[in-house]
């Protein structure tokens, strides 16, 4: 088979297995991830290749919709890869972008799996966590979880390891503080920064106008 084969069998294999996922998991999740790793790749010398599967791989299995257990993604990856007969190197390399792109590994303290093919699929999925979109995929999480959208009386927790961010049960707003907009100050690309920037703008406006509307005000 070649790359564009592979490419094209991956999208099938993705859609099908992510039919019916949470709304900010979803397909159309990927799809954006995959477009922005797309554009930020061009402004870095990667691996295309690695960046398009890895970036239609990264949440094949999200930990949080398999109780926390964080090997599922990384195994199911590999199995499907394996079964194209895609090189070895290249099935390690996705591996290791699946179990380290996500945010609350980067709260762990160890030594992290590095590579400028992660650093791009991480900062598409950062954009696709702030701004419009990043929005509606918070309260839609919150919805699934039926979190509170807003609670004055419970303050965001800062400096979270991640056993406890993982845990929390916090009003949908607080996820703006813990995470959403820590974001643009951790982008690893040019391109990735000048996107998060204006995104991040957004959601303070946003912020603004929440808490104006909260307190009665028009
Ligand atoms: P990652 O999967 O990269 O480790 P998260 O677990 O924070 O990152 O989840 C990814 C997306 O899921 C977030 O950007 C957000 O849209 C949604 N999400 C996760 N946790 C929460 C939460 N506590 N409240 C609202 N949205 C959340
Ligand atoms: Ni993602």
């Amino acid at each position: 088979m070649d790359k564009s084969n592979i490419i094209q069998a991956t999208i099938d294999f993705v859609k099908k297995t992510l039919d019916g996922a949470e709304g900010g998991h979803d397909w159309f999740h990927i799809e954006r991830v995959y477009h922005n790793a797309k554009l930020i790749a061009k402004g870095e010398k990667v691996d295309l290749f690695i960046v398009e599967l890895g970036s239609l791989l990264h949440d094949i299995a999200d930990a949080k919709f398999y109780d926390g257990d964080e090997t599922i993604g990384p195994k199911k990856a590999t199995q499907f890869l394996q079964g194209l007969q895609v090189e070895e190197t290249v099935i390690f390399h996705i591996e290791n972008i699946i179990r380290y792109v996500s945010f609350k590994n980067s709260l762990e303290k160890k030594p992290q799996f590095n590579s400028i093919e992660l650093q791009v699929i991480q900062d598409a999925d950062r954009l696709d966590a702030i701004g419009a979109i990043g929005i509606a995929r918070a309260f839609n999480y919150g919805g699934f979880k039926n979190r509170a959208l807003y609670d004055p009386d419970i303050q965001p927790k800062l400096d979270q390891d991640k056993e406890t961010y993982k845990k929390s049960s916090a009003p949908t707003i607080n996820h703006f503080y813990e995470k959403l907009l820590l974001l643009k100050d951790m982008m690893n690309t040019e391109t990735g920064k000048k996107i998060a920037e204006k995104r991040h703008v957004f959601m303070q406006e946003y912020l603004d106008q929440f808490y104006r509307e909260w307190n009665g005000k028009a």
